[in-house]
């Protein structure tokens, strides 16, 4: 570790606190560490991210045939009227040179050359080699292979871990923002760092920072089957909310399609490349195979994920089976192993040859389009605090995110709060470090009954998936409420009565943006996107309207 920060017994402070280690808090760090001390704070190890497990890709106009309109016309029709069309437009136009610049870093994309056949002569080979996904009216998806995000955290972590000026505490998980309040400031809400504990010890560190960056990623872990990693509880969307920022949209909350359904498969994505490159969805009628997609959207299996999430639902309900099917049959084994190696790896390892078998799948969530409300530089509504990636909520993704627009989002914003936070730096407030509190923990002891925390996690995350799931009724979404409401009280008072741990940390934020996304459905009364009610029907005239979510609870619907 560097000693480049100024540390006082439990105290530290820092030009820049970033927390969380996806694309979007290394990419922040990178551009940060040209203006200052860069303090990035992970709660597991740093290259344990959502952001890792990204298969697809990063959606980007790259072609000749390609353009900005095109990609923005996308992106506005899957998001179903809500999305903020100039965020669309400044979004998709910046991504260019965001790609140049990871490439400059060294980040490999796969390249025409390297996805043809043996023998054959292709004209461009060092073009990237751009895929297709649901919803896309072009190929437009630079990838590595099919493990994309894997590829660009390594780049990025390397380039952070090289650079002195970037600290990086792994296994210190976030507890909670600082913020005026605790100095009794009587002037607006100003965040001013954050409280960090290390599980080792047990101590809870003070972070004073000239500017505090969330980037914590999602919140999957919020229903019972999800493909996200364990890390991603919606940690900085909760400690933003605790801070009184505006969170927005949390009811769309997106279902990938196609999970692998597999008693030994833990959440493994089967990535929609692979359905655009013509796999086609099926499921068991009779003692056959059928496809039916044909029956929900003209562009068949590779219809909107919200689309295909929901059909899927329908007909593994309706027909009473377990899993989908997945046929990618039309291609050789050659071409499977060239274009998707680690995912025809992983499904030989269960036993499916992706040439010669359909690959079972089912539905799950994955991703979190909703989250802390900011404009195009990720400001907040709380000063000094910027929130980029999933974290955050910019109308980018409106009711429905179109593939492969996360990554691409995360670059840009992160890209854009560091030079809106250089830009304001000498408006930040001076903060003496011993001005803030230490944490307190008051009369806190050691749990002896850790079953509460185990048994109140599996309780939210059934209930979630049941009642809060791909579809949803106003009578499931009050039975969700009534019991979120319970779990809430009996979390906090085990939270003020114990000792904090990282697990009570995770649980206390899940079951906050779990009661955020149900206060944002309930609000909802239509079905649009990724939120459906078959007691509403979908709504017929865009553009709609942003839930609005502010503690102390009380969600307005307002208009742009
Ligand atoms: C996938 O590869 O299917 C996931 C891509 C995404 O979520 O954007």
């Amino acid at each position: 570790m560097h000693t480049t920060l100024t540390h006082a017994n439990d105290r530290t402070s820092c030009d820049f606190l970033i927390i969380g280690s996806g694309i979007a808090g290394l990419y922040a760090a990178l551009e940060a560490v040209h203006y200052g001390r860069v303090l990035l704070v992970t709660k597991q190890r740093a290259d344990e991210c959502n952001t890792r497990y990204a298969q697809g890709g990063i959606a980007c106009v790259t072609a000749d045939g390609d353009s900005f309109e095109a990609h923005v016309a996308d992106t506005l029709a899957a998001g179903a009227g809500l999305c903020r069309p100039e965020v669309v437009r400044q979004i998709v136009s910046a991504g260019p040179a965001r790609i140049q610049d990871l490439v400059a870093m060294g980040i490999h994309f796969t390249t025409r050359g390297e996805m043809a056949e043996a023998g054959e002569v292709t004209p461009d080979a060092s073009a990237f080699d751009l895929g297709r996904e649901g919803g896309h009216s072009q190929r437009r998806v630079l990838h590595s292979g099919d493990i994309t995000g894997q590829e660009v955290v390594r780049v990025l972590l390397e380039k952070c871990r090289a650079d002195a000026r970037i600290e990086i505490w792994e296994n210190q998980i976030a507890v909670d923002l600082i913020t005026t309040r605790h100095v009794n400031w009587q002037r607006e809400n100003w965040c001013l760092g954050a409280y960090v504990l290390d599980p080792a010890t047990n101590r809870i560190r003070t972070i004073v920072s000239g500017c505090t960056i969330l980037a914590t990623g999602g919140a999957g872990k919020v229903y019972l089957y999800t493909s996200n990693p364990d890390v991603a509880t919606g940690d900085g969307i909760a400690m933003a909310y605790r801070a009184s920022a505006e969170i927005s949209n949390m009811e769309f909350f997106q279902f990938h399609p196609t999970i692998l359904y597999h008693p030994r498969a833990k959440s493994f994505l089967i990535s929609e490349a692979v359905r655009g490159e013509g796999a086609v969805l099926k499921v068991r009628r009779g003692g056959d195979y059928a496809e039916f997609m044909q029956e929900y959207h003209p562009l068949k299996s590779l219809a909107p994920r919200d689309i295909v999430a929901r059909a899927i639902d329908n007909e593994l309900k309706r027909g009473g089976q377990p899993c989908a099917y997945l046929d990618i049959r039309h291609h050789s084994e050659e071409f499977l192993r060239r274009r998707f190696p680690n995912i025809f790896a992983q499904c030989l390892e269960f036993g499916i040859n992706m040439a010669q078998d359909l690959v079972p799948v089912v539905p799950a969530a994955h991703y979190c389009c909703g989250g802390v409300r900011t404009d195009i530089n990720g400001c907040t509504t709380v000063r000094n605090l910027y929130a980029v990636g999933e974290t955050a909520c910019t109308g980018l993704h409106g009711a429905n995110r179109l593939a492969s627009n996360s990554l691409l989002e995360a670059l840009v914003l992160a890209h854009n709060a560091v030079a809106h936070a250089v830009a304001r730096r000498q408006e930040v407030p001076p903060v003496a470090l011993d001005a803030i509190p230490d944490w307190h923990s008051g009369e806190a002891r050691n749990s002896d009954e850790l079953i509460v925390i185990t048994h109140n996690w599996e309780e939210l995350r059934r209930f979630m998936w049941d009642y809060v799931g791909i579809v949803r009724t106003n009578k499931r979404l009050e039975r969700a409420k009534a019991r979120a409401r319970l779990l809430r009280h009996e979390i906090e008072k085990y939270y003020w009565d114990f000792t904090v741990t990282p697990d009570l940390i995770e649980l206390r934020n899940l079951a906050s943006v779990a009661e955020m996304i149900i206060d944002c459905a309930m609000a909802r009364k239509e079905s649009r996107g990724l939120h459906f009610n078959s007691d509403y029907p979908v709504h017929s005239e865009p553009p709609g309207k942003d839930t609005v979510l502010r503690r102390p609870v009380q969600v307005a619907i307002w208009t742009e």
